[in-house]
């Protein structure tokens, strides 16, 4: 039997009992007060409590994938040394809103255990909480009273987080043998081997608030959770779950790897590696990067903390990445997305090892120093803050790495040094995850819902629609009859025009009018627990059952054609870069978007060009947009792209261009042509992983180009050209002339060679220089010396006689004048600064014995 075989018979079984199917929820909730799905009812959690309401169907059953590696349920640090902890496993459950209560929980349960599953009843036990005794006389119709074990809150209450749903829980156990008997700590909910945990009924009578109290539910309900691994794992007769089929090859993978064998009692290192393997490869097909703070850290510490288990197994290069490959290969087959990411996963998960293995040597280094000062000072010393610090912070070893290498020799970190040292970096430290853009969730939704229902969204065809206000919240989502002239709150209108955002693009923006007056501005549109709510800020008093026309604003239009673009952008990315291309979050304005997508490095230019050309080219052939509802297996059979995260229907809006499928509610253009055209702006990197596109259609392109052309026409103008390209060749040539006279006069001027006649410096030179540059050379040469006498002949297209003369007894006029006159032209100018003309090149030389003459005479 395989673990499909198992989750099928599950889900089957409770469908014959009138449960709804549903599917695994993401593995990120939307959810602000957990940091991963961790258990089956969260998805459910909303119902438990009564902010919604109850479904229609009342029983509900799923095969949730969760992850226990933070927060309130945190197995990290069990996992490799006990034979039952995961940091991912799938949960089975059956759930109750409101409908049957402990009788029937319990009765289903204990018929699928031993019925379905087969289990023998002289293996179970069950567990109750110590002041059930309803469950007690519950279970004693199915067991022996000697089975029923009582426990305290620590085991037996209960609780998905610090705050929600909870209650009272049994738990059924299997018996593997005394041979398994593992000494004190294996009582029932203790960690040893003999009684393993397989299913546990959680009785939910009470929400816990954030001050820590219970308060009774609206209806007492059921939450089941049954480890599929466990359960595989004893149908296969194996002592550990890692011994199962489901965990085997990936051990063997590891031994392949590194050239080990595994062995049971030393295998831990196997074991996290495995585990932690597959967490890896789901966290990052679901959109988890590898990052600094959050998610994302939990992510970065599960694949160090396997990286050092291959540290220890003599790895020294990258490696988890392919223990991700084979658990793609063995779950893609019921997880498609494994598959159609691997590539990119594995890619990702490489460059985060090839990170960490560029530090860890240094940091075992530095482990291994400290601890064994640790050693020698005892078995009360503490290993030190600061270097724990100085791990984490240099060496990129998370704090619980360091703890989890430490308590393998039973020694912890002195926490408060390491407290201080973090102080710098406190917010840092904080890991302050920004939740996954939750609104907020605490009003009188429920109280709408149940007087109103979700109300109609009407906007797909029309922009303005008369319609009536139902109610309004305050600004703290309180229910009010009336909201006061400028104040600002949330209205709910009975069908409504406004699209809430979703996903990429913003909500609408708009006005109510009364009588041809604007009544309220609309700033902004959200969805609340499927209620379209309008923030408005109101013009004059308003008051419930008003009626109103609503008026979208124009930008809708841009928004639009922005919203159709990261469709055809989407798709033409699928298709340049490939399949592993997954939405990663997006923004939709009226004037520009944004799409962020995992794709493991930089897009050089010409996959950019290509893309922008694909874009352009479904642009301009003109598809109409189809939009069609049908079955989410359909849409998925016909190759529609989904968004991961997105909860969806079992019908489904699909939303066709061309040969861009996508599952959709938002709202399009009508015509790919709608959207103009299309340009990238900027291509960047969001996190490690994920890459951003910045882009621009619709009107916005059209400013975009024609800023481009303005832009250009200016140069043109300023460089006096025709033709721009030519213009900046000729640009080019002269930068290029300036700087090689530039080298010339700085090589000329280096080269004046000088003799001193009676403290004067005297310089007379003939070189290839413009008058300018022979000018700036006489100033220069006036400038550095007390006392100079010097004449330049420079050529160029014509020959220039430059002399300047300080503190000395020649006269610079009568100087250049003979010099000139040698050489057939003529000038002169005053005693200390003259200048000439010259025709004669040939009389240089000449020219140049002359002018030296009449200095040595004047100067001796
Ligand atoms: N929610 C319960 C658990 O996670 C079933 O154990």
């Amino acid at each position: 039997m395989e673990t499909k075989d198992i989750r099928a018979m599950f889900l089957e079984y409770f469908q014959s009992k009138g449960h709804q199917v549903y599917a695994s929820m993401p593995l990120v909730p939307d959810d602000a007060s957990l940091l991963f799905t961790n258990a089956g009812m969260v998805q459910f959690k909303d119902i438990f409590t009564g902010k919604i309401p109850t479904p229609v169907k009342t029983r509900a059953t799923s095969a949730q994938l969760c992850i226990r590696a933070g927060g309130k349920h945190n197995d990290l640090e069990n996992v490799g040394y006990t034979a039952r902890h995961h940091t991912l496993f799938e949960m089975l459950g059956n759930f109750s809103f409101g409908d049957y209560f402990k009788k029937d929980a319990i009765a289903y349960a204990w018929e699928f255990v031993t019925e379905i599953l087969g289990f023998s009843k002289e293996v179970l036990y069950v567990t109750i909480h110590e002041s059930d005794d309803e469950a007690f006389a519950l279970w004693s119709a199915h067991i022996a009273p000697e089975r029923i074990k009582r426990m305290g809150d620590k085991d037996n209450f209960w609780q998905m987080g610090d705050t929600g749903p909870c209650g009272p829980c049994s738990e059924i156990f299997v018996d593997q043998g005394a041979e398994f008997f593992d000494g004190p700590e294996d009582y029932f909910g203790g960690d040893g081997d003999r009684f393993l945990e397989i299913w546990n009924l959680v009785f939910m009578q009470y929400e816990r608030d954030k001050e820590g109290n219970l308060k009774p539910l609206p209806k007492p309900s059921i939450d089941t959770g049954m480890g599929l691994e466990r359960v595989m794992a004893l149908l296969e007769g194996k002592r550990s779950n890692f011994d199962s089929s489901l965990f085997m090859p990936l051990i063997k993978k590891v031994e392949s790897l590194s050239g080990k064998t595994y062995v049971y009692a030393s295998g831990a290192s196997f074991r996290v590696i495995a585990d932690h393997a597959r967490s890896v490869a789901f966290l990052l097909a679901q959109g988890v990067n590898f990052d600094k703070d959050g998610r994302g850290y939990v992510l970065r510490r599960i694949l160090r903390r396997a990286i050092r288990h291959g540290y220890l197994l003599g790895l020294r290069e990258p490696f988890v990445y392919a223990v991700v490959e084979e658990v793609c290969a063995q779950m893609g087959t019921h997880y498609h997305y494994l598959n159609e990411r691997k590539n990119a996963i594995m890619e990702q998960c490489k460059a985060e090892e090839e990170r960490f293995f560029e530090t860890i040597e240094n940091g075992m280094q530095l482990f291994n120093k400290e601890l064994e000062k640790l050693k020698e000072q005892g078995s009360n010393a503490h290993f030190s803050g600061e270097v724990a610090f100085k791990l984490y912070d240099t060496y990129g070893f998370p704090l619980d790495l360091t703890q989890d290498m430490l308590r393998e020799n039973n020694f912890g970190v002195d926490l408060d040094s390491f407290e201080i040292c973090m102080k710098a970096q406190k917010e840092l430290a904080k890991a302050n995850w920004k939740g996954s853009g939750d609104k907020l969730k605490e009003g009188d939704f429920n109280a709408l819902l149940s007087t109103f229902g979700t109300n109609a969204f009407v906007g797909y065809t029309t922009m303005e629609q008369e319609c009536k206000i139902l109610a309004f919240l305050d600004s703290n989502f309180k229910q009010t009859h009336t909201l006061k002239e400028s104040q600002v709150g949330y209205v709910l209108l009975d069908k409504t025009p406004f699209y809430p955002e979703s996903g990429g693009p913003v909500g609408d923006k708009g006005i109510l009018m009364r009588d041809s007056n604007i009544v309220a501005e609309v700033l902004d549109t959200q969805k609340y627990f499927g209620l379209n709510l309008s923030k408005i800020k109101a013009n004059i008093p308003l008051t419930a059952k008003d009626c109103v026309v609503a008026k979208v604003d124009s930008a809708r239009l841009e928004i639009s054609k922005h919203h159709s673009a990261t469709h055809l952008l989407h798709f033409a990315l699928r298709k340049i870069l490939g399949v592993h291309i997954a939405q990663a979050g997006s923004l939709v304005e009226s004037n520009r978007l944004r799409f962020d997508f995992s794709h493991p490095k930089a897009l050089t230019s010409i996959e950019l060009e290509q893309i922008e050309t694909l874009v352009n080219a479904q642009i301009l052939r003109q598809s109409p947009q189809m939009c069609e509802n049908m079955a989410i297996t359909e849409a998925k059979a016909k190759g529609a792209m989904a968004l991961f995260g997105e909860k969806y229907g079992d019908v489904v809006r699909v939303i066709t261009f061309g040969d861009s499928i996508e599952l959709c509610g938002g709202i399009h253009v009508k015509n790919t042509a709608e959207i103009g055209s299309f340009y990238i702006l900027k291509e960047s990197g969001v996190s490690s992983g994920v890459r951003r596109i910045e882009a621009v259609c619709g009107e916005a392109a059209y400013r975009y180009g024609k800023n481009a052309i303005e832009s250009l026409r200016s140069a043109k103008e300023s460089l006096k050209a025709q033709d721009l390209m030519q213009g900046i060749e000729k640009l080019k040539e002269q930068v290029k002339e300036l700087k090689s006279k530039a080298n010339k006069s700085a090589n000329n001027s280096k080269a004046l060679e000088s003799q001193t006649l009676n403290d004067v410096k005297l310089i007379v030179l003939a070189l290839e220089a413009d008058t300018n540059e022979a000018k700036a050379l006489v100033d220069n040469a006036k400038n550095e010396n007390e006392k100079v006498a010097i004449l330049l002949i420079a050529q160029n297209d014509k020959i220039t006689i430059t002399a300047g003369v300080k503190n000395a007894p020649i006269k610079a006029g009568a100087w250049v004048k003979q010099v000139a006159q040698l050489l057939g032209g003529n000038g002169g100018g005053r005693d200390d600064f003259a200048t000439a003309g010259g025709k004669d090149s040939s009389k240089i030389a000449e020219a140049l014995a002359l002018a030296k003459d009449i200095a040595t005479n004047a100067l001796t």
